[in-house]
């Protein structure tokens, strides 16, 4: 049993089914109220986030919420950070005051797998700079299994910002592992060699990479990851790389449309794909909750 979550690339489909049937035995504590309980009641968790979050640190909190434990953020802007406390040390010091997990974001890849190494408490991997996202690949999954039953076969495509994008890895990790087809488009500056070596095609014709696609996720360009600029202007990347209702044209007619959120609406997606009758977005936010929720029985399953 593991006591950590750090990535999907070590996971094996089995796994990986077993935290998405969980998940969806816990998708009742999101909707009703009455249905959550205490069982973990004697768990208290912490969210360590070194980067902005608003989905993912709050599912996590109330992931925890309505398993009955008791759930907290660090606020690293106010805590010892500033002092020049280093990410390892400010982590053994919540693990000695009893926190049994801690979910951490950090722009460092591989930092939660540093912590892991050094702490008596489970280490969930929110999103460690741009290799992995694993909690954010198994929601994506779960939306697309409640709509599509199955992963085999199908054709999913994921556009924009590649390179930078922990959440184009896991997602390839895990739709590889699940047996779907990825194919990844975006600017030539914005893809991954890496990427194409697990077995995603790539391209940079957003048209040829959406035609009959079952699934279409579009991702943030991760500005704050780059210095200079990738594409000439924001209107540029909207016009050759957006998702509109004009692209989805050739995607099949009950395809879906995904995006992690945050969405920079009119350049990424458009908002009348964002809140047309394809888009699960939302559907992702309510089943990161109970993902979460699947994720810390899990890693507390392994905690000694
Ligand atoms: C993603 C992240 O932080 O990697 N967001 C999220 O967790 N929902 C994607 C992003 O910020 O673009």
């Amino acid at each position: 049993m593991q006591k950590d979550l750090l990535g999907i690339q070590p996971l094996s489909a089995e796994t990986i089914r077993h935290l998405l049937t969980s998940a969806r035995r816990h998708k009742a504590k999101v909707r009703d109220p009455a249905q959550r309980d205490d069982t973990r009641k004697h768990v208290a968790l912490n969210t360590l986030f070194y980067e902005n979050s608003t989905r993912t640190k709050m599912s996590f909190l109330m992931a925890g919420e309505y398993l009955g434990a008791k759930a907290a953020d660090l606020n690293v802007a106010t805590g010892s950070v500033c002092k020049g406390e280093t990410f390892l040390d400010t982590g053994k010091v919540l693990d000695r005051m009893g926190i049994d997990v801690l979910v951490v974001r950090h722009g460092m890849a591989g930092a939660p797998h540093l912590l892991a190494r050094n702490v008596r408490a489970c280490v969930v991997n929110g999103g460690d700079g741009s290799n992995e996202h694993p909690t954010q690949a198994l929601l994506d999954a779960l939306t697309i299994l409640e709509h599509k039953g199955s992963f085999t076969g199908l054709n999913v495509a994921i556009v924009g910002d590649i390179a930078n994008s922990r959440v184009a890895r896991s997602n390839v990790f895990l739709l590889k592992t699940m047996g779907a087809s990825v194919t990844l488009v975006g600017p030539a500056t914005m893809l991954s060699a890496e990427l194409a070596t697990l077995g995603a095609a790539v391209t940079t014709d957003v048209r040829q990479a959406v035609r009959d696609a079952d699934v279409v996720m579009a991702l943030r360009i991760q500005a704050e990851r780059e210095k200079g600029s990738k594409f000439p202007s924001l209107t540029e990347y909207a016009r050759y790389f957006g998702v509109n209702a004009s692209v989805l044209e050739g995607a099949r007619p009950d395809a879906l449309v995904m995006h992690p959120g945050p969405v920079n609406r009119g350049v990424e997606l458009t908002a009348d794909v964002i809140d047309g009758a394809r888009s699960v977005i939302l559907d992702q936010v309510e089943n990161g909750v109970a993902v979460r929720m699947a994720v810390l029985e899990y890693c507390l399953e392994g905690l000694r």
